[in-house]
């Protein structure tokens, strides 16, 4: 996805540095050529041989280079960086980048790039609301610098507050927009994860195991490639990802309204939610008193939400999950053409640990329109994620 560009990052002394060789490793695997420039307080926090092992490529200090080659290599590199990326930022390297002062790589590196400069800030809360750090940020901003807001939390001072270094995948979020556009710029992409829940009464529900773990990947891919993605998920425990709208549901029905409402506008629906098929026929307003004797409940049928899509499908690229414990490929295929899909992916669900509901990887089988049936190999659901929009970007150049 990144092939062709560069980013290159700047790595400041922040006890935070020992979670960007992550941030770095995530990148170079989609693609980019990325290089490191630390400054001398980064190198006691984190050897460079670190970032020269996750990035392949040698690794800029302070410490062993003359000052003479700054204008050479190194600025050539700034100049030819799509992205460089200052993680974490401390308030040293925003206030001399903000004052324009060059007295080392890093901060004569932020003088000479050219492209987009994306600042992850990570400090005490103290330091953080300081004026003179908001300030800065803030001339950082005008002069077309994104500057990130850190997360709020426990800080290695004790303090709890704003300046913790965010999570690495929206650090990397941030980087594919800047870098973007990806193969789904322009396009509106809903997905749908998570169980529902069918509540009988205020405290009792039918539901299933789902985590909602395939959805919430496909919805954090789709963002990856510059989508404007909307997630309708039941109740799940996932963080959300990234610069995804999130909207939650908890019943079949309203997954229906949210789902077709938002279909309308879109060029991608995809369907990985575990939608109850019944509900109970009536839901009471209050707890149902415990009896002696049984109970019997009557269900009725939830509204397919993927088959009315197919019944009106227009332009739209429209993707099913099939969850199956047995005949899978036959059923799939069933369910392909009955809900008038162009593309299911089916996977076995109640066999085996490595796949189905809960599970991180998953064992899929991709059936499309023409017929073509795909089988993968055991994927992480984030490898399925990707390969899923692989066959979604090619289907949209067909419709
Ligand atoms: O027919 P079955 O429920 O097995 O089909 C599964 C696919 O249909 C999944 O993509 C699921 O999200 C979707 N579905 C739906 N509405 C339902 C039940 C399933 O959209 N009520």
């Amino acid at each position: 996805m990144l092939k062709g560009k560069t980013v290159l990052a700047g790595t400041c002394g922040g006890i935070a540095l020992y979670k960007v060789p992550l941030l770095l490793g995530r990148l170079r695997d989609l693609g980019a050529d990325v290089h490191v420039v630390m400054t001398e307080a980064a190198t006691r926090f984190v050897s460079p041989l670190t970032f020269q092992t996750v990035t392949g490529n040698p690794v800029h200090t302070d410490l062993f280079e003359p000052p003479r080659l700054w204008n050479v290599e190194h600025i050539a590199l700034a100049e030819r960086a799509d992205l460089v990326v200052v993680a974490p930022a401390t308030a040293n390297i925003l206030g001399k980048a903000a004052a324009g002062v060059a007295d080392d790589f890093l901060s004569t590196v932020l003088l000479a790039a050219r492209g987009q400069v994306l600042y992850v800030p990570a400090m005490d809360a103290a330091m953080y609301a300081h004026p003179a750090v908001q300030r800065n940020i803030a001339l950082l901003r005008e002069f077309g610098a994104e500057v990130m807001e850190p997360d709020r939390g426990r800080l290695a001072s004790g303090l709890v507050g704003p300046g913790r270094y965010p999570e690495t995948e929206r650090i990397l979020a941030a980087c594919l927009r800047l870098l973007g556009p990806g193969d789904l710029a322009g396009r509106k992409v809903v997905v749908s994860a998570g169980p529902t829940r069918e509540h009988l009464d205020p405290v009792r529900f039918l539901s299933n195991p789902s985590t909602g773990r395939m959805g919430f990947a496909l919805a954090a891919e789709a963002r990856r490639r510059s989508a404007d993605v909307v997630l309708v998920s039941g109740p799940t425990e996932l963080p959300p990802p990234p610069e995804v709208r999130v909207v939650e549901v908890t019943t079949a029905a309203e997954m229906r309204e949210a789902v077709l409402g938002e279909a309308a506008g879109a060029d991608v629906v995809i369907m990985a939610a575990a939608v109850a098929d019944w509900r109970p026929r009536e839901r009471a307003s209050r707890k149902v008193k415990k009896t002696e004797g049984d109970m019997e409940l009557r269900l009725v049928r939830t509204p397919d939400i993927l088959a009315e899509l197919g019944r009106d499908k227009g332009r739209r690229v429209l993707v099913g999950f099939a969850a199956e414990t047995g005949d899978l490929v036959e059923n799939a295929r069933a369910k392909l053409r009955a809900k008038n899909l162009d593309l299911i992916a089916a996977n076995p669900v109640g066999q085996a640990e490595d796949s189905g509901f809960a599970a991180v990887t998953n064992r899929v089988t991709l059936l499309a329109r023409d017929g073509s049936v795909e089988e993968l190999p055991l994927m992480t659901k984030d490898e399925v994620a990707r390969t899923v929009l692989d066959r979604v970007v090619r289907l949209l150049e067909e419709v």
